[in-house]
């Protein structure tokens, strides 16, 4: 009965428990290619596919790049199949596919996320991505954005377009530091996922924050102390939301 699951989601032919939130297309292997190397999939990741059908993104990540997997998947048939697909290309050991659905897995050990879901979909899904995802953690979307939150990277392949987004740590708030020149710096962050805006002063006064980008863990500063003087420009990296280092970039 669930193959027979038209694109239109015909969710009327699925048991009452088991609604389908994306219809099941799969993605096509050049597409997955492109995936993989937009997220850097290596040796070290564990790789989450949310809603991943016969698990092709993943048994791909295993086989050609050497990574760990998990795909949350709420169709049993799926999954039946996608391990049978793993146990194939040999690549078993290192996946697991789980019935659960999309918005309650714990996907929190994840290094990468894959998707293939739908605009409104991954809306809804922003929220626990953000909340759940280890910054740096890092998020590629076969075809769909995610709403006002920009993509970091996008790569728009002849027939499809696919984003990457890195997890961003949260660096609201206030933060101070020595520089090397012996000076005080302090800074004041609003953030709206990835963009950070702000005041800066430095030894007490009002300096300008020209410039300020966040990726993971690491936000670079760029400070002007004044008209007449020469930006200075920081990095600062954070460990759990907190300023761990600060490096002074020249
Ligand atoms: C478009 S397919 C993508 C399959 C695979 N990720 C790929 O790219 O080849 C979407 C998959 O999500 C599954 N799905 C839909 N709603 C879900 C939910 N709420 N939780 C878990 N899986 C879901 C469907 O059964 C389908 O296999």
């Amino acid at each position: 009965m669930f193959r027979d699951l038209t694109p239109d989601l015909d969710n009327d032919a699925l048991e009452p428990d088991m609604l389908l939130d994306v219809p099941f297309v799969p993605t096509d292997k050049g597409v997955i290619k492109e995936m993989l190397k937009l997220a850097e999939v290596g040796r070290k990741d564990m790789v989450y596919d949310l809603g991943s059908g016969e698990g092709c993104i993943l048994i791909a990540a295993a086989r050609y790049r050497g990574a760990r997997g998990v795909g949350i998947e709420i169709d049993p048939l799926r999954i039946a199949d996608a391990m049978e697909f793993a146990a194939d290309a040999y690549v078993e050991n290192q996946l697991d596919f789980v019935e659960d659905n999309i918005f309650d897995a714990d996907i929190s050990e994840a290094t990468v996320v894959t998707l293939y879901l739908l605009p409104t979909v991954n809306v809804q899904l922003r929220p626990k991505l953000l909340n759940e995802l280890r910054p740096g953690t890092r998020v590629i979307s076969h075809a769909f954005d995610m709403g006002d939150w920009q993509a970091d990277e996008k790569l728009e392949l002849s027939s499809v377009t696919i984003y990457k987004w890195v997890i961003p740590a949260q660096i609201a708030g206030a933060w101070e530091w020595e520089g090397y020149d012996g000076k005080a710096y302090r800074v004041e962050l609003q953030q709206k996922y990835q963009e950070v805006s702000g005041s800066a002063w430095v030894d007490g006064e009002v300096a300008e924050l020209k410039n300020a980008v966040l990726s993971g863990n690491s936000l670079w500063l760029e400070i002007q102390p004044g008209a007449a003087s020469s930006p200075d420009s920081f990095t600062l990296t954070f460990e759990k939301n907190e300023l761990q280092s600060v490096e002074h970039d020249n």
